[in-house]
């Protein structure tokens, strides 16, 4: 047996597990998940008021989330306190909105203000405390903070949120798994070039048809395994770049971001991508894909254009679950709609990279958490590990110390991008790299 990389600390607990995996009021992750802002739908899914409400659910936690006419977007429990009709059906008004069964009213933070089927001296509108969470629109997108304190985190700089709204696209799709679980497929150095890849990796059609122009770069090298893997601590998280040699001196580094507490970024080129795993509940996730050009000389002289929602990825009609609206018709329930005389012969036979990567992530193991106590991680897992490892001592050192966490108040740390570059063997990695991983602070 020749040395072995260092494993250490990638063994995990059942208790460990459960950690790192629940997200509902008092759980470790939960407390540590409720300290930031958590994107919730992209503010084109609610316009203008009027619009129906959305029936969401944040980290076990059932919510309607609606925009009054006054604008202001309102979060708040779905279940009436009165008798805990849903308020999905209630009527917006002007400031709030008004159960549909005997019209107790709540405002946009949640405060019941009405009780108009009793008397006014037998109302007790102050001692009702149902949930409500305050909003902000930030980069096409509705976010919430859920957390205890007075002082609301600070916006996490992401580039994608800097930018004009036409440089940007958001995708995004409700996810049959556990948030770490489907995350840690976005973190993940060595699936893609199996998952994603043809099975020839010299099968142009196949790759120019189903696989961004970063991969289709990679396939060029020809190799599956890369030469080598490094894992950088960043400010925000971590940083892994992975090397295939093009043997004529120069390597391909395709470099992926970490980001506390659930955001990676891929390797990007002109059109760059970022991706949030925001947690439904235990068995669930809203899986996000944000693609952007940091400007609009770089959107109008690329050849790159986001990835279209492919046939496959289009919603159903929507159901009455949370994020019922957001489901793709090739789903867990049909077997994503494979197609077996392309799997047996080309590739694997869902269509596009987010289904790929659905279908394995939905399905890891017969339960709906993956099981982390029966897993034999290797040394292509370190990045899963490390940021398992974080998750854990951020989430303990709140509990335990009070310690805000990483990001919570320093929102330049998100700041940064995925990229895949040839440097010269010669040069350090990280030292070329570095200008094109970094949102410089004139940008944007
Ligand atoms: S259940 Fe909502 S007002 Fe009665
Ligand atoms: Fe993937």
């Amino acid at each position: 047996m020749g040395a072995g990389p260092n494993l250490e600390g990638m063994a995990f607990t059942k208790e460990e597990n459960e950690w790192l995996t629940r997200v509902g009021p008092g759980t470790l992750m939960g407390e540590l998940f409720r300290q930031y802002w958590i994107a919730i739908v992209p503010t084109s899914f609610l316009p203008e008021s009027g619009n129906k409400p959305l029936r969401v659910r944040l980290l076990c936690e059932d919510l309607v989330l609606f925009r009054a006419g006054n604008g202001k977007v309102g979060l708040v429990g779905a279940y009436c306190q009165h008798r805990l009709a849903p308020l999905y059906f209630g009527r917006i008004e002007e400031d709030g909105i008004r159960c549909p069964y005997h019209g107790w009213k709540y405002a946009t933070d949640g405060r019941c203000v009405e009780m108009p089927n009793i008397p006014a001296e037998q109302q007790f509108c102050d001692a009702i405390n149902h949930p409500g969470y305050p909003c902000v629109e930030y980069g096409g997108i509705i976010w919430t903070y859920m957390g205890p304190s007075k002082e609301l985190p600070a916006l996490p700089e992401f580039e994608f949120a800097l930018v004009p709204e036409d440089l940007r696209r958001h995708r995004l799709f409700r996810s049959e798994g556990n948030y770490l679980q489907v995350m840690e497929g976005g973190i993940d150095p060595t699936h893609v070039m199996w998952l994603h890849s043809p099975y020839d990796l010299a099968d142009d059609e196949v790759a120019l048809v189903h696989q961004g122009p970063q991969q289709v770069v990679a396939n060029k090298s020809r190799k599956r395994t890369p030469d080598q893997t490094d894992i950088v601590d960043t400010p925000g998280g971590f940083m892994y770049g992975t090397r295939r040699s093009l043997n004529d001196g120069t390597s391909l580094w395709r470099v992926n971001q970490f980001m506390v507490p659930f955001y990676s970024m891929p390797p990007g080129g002109d059109l760059r991508g970022a991706r949030i795993y925001v947690p439904i509940d235990d068995e669930s996730c809203v899986k996000w894909q944000i693609a952007w050009y940091p400007n609009r000389e770089t959107k109008d002289k690329s050849k790159e254009t986001p990835r279209l929602i492919q046939k496959n990825e289009e919603f159903t009609e929507p159901t009455n679950q949370p994020f019922g609206f957001i489901i793709p018709k090739a789903n867990k329930a049909n077997d994503y709609l494979i197609d077996w005389d392309t799997h047996r012969s080309r590739r694997v036979g869902i269509t596009g990279v987010n289904l790929q990567d659905m279908c394995v992530t939905e399905g890891q193991g017969p339960t709906p958490i993956l099981d982390r106590t029966k897993e034999n991680l290797c040394s292509g897992d370190q990045t899963t590990g490390k940021a398992r490892r974080m998750l854990l001592r951020l989430a303990k050192a709140l509990r335990e110390q009070g310690a805000t966490p990483l990001g919570v108040r320093e929102a330049e740390i998100y700041r940064v991008r995925g990229t895949s570059v040839v440097v010269p063997d010669n040069l350090n990695w990280v030292d070329s790299v570095k200008e094109r991983v970094t949102v410089a602070r004139s940008a944007a």
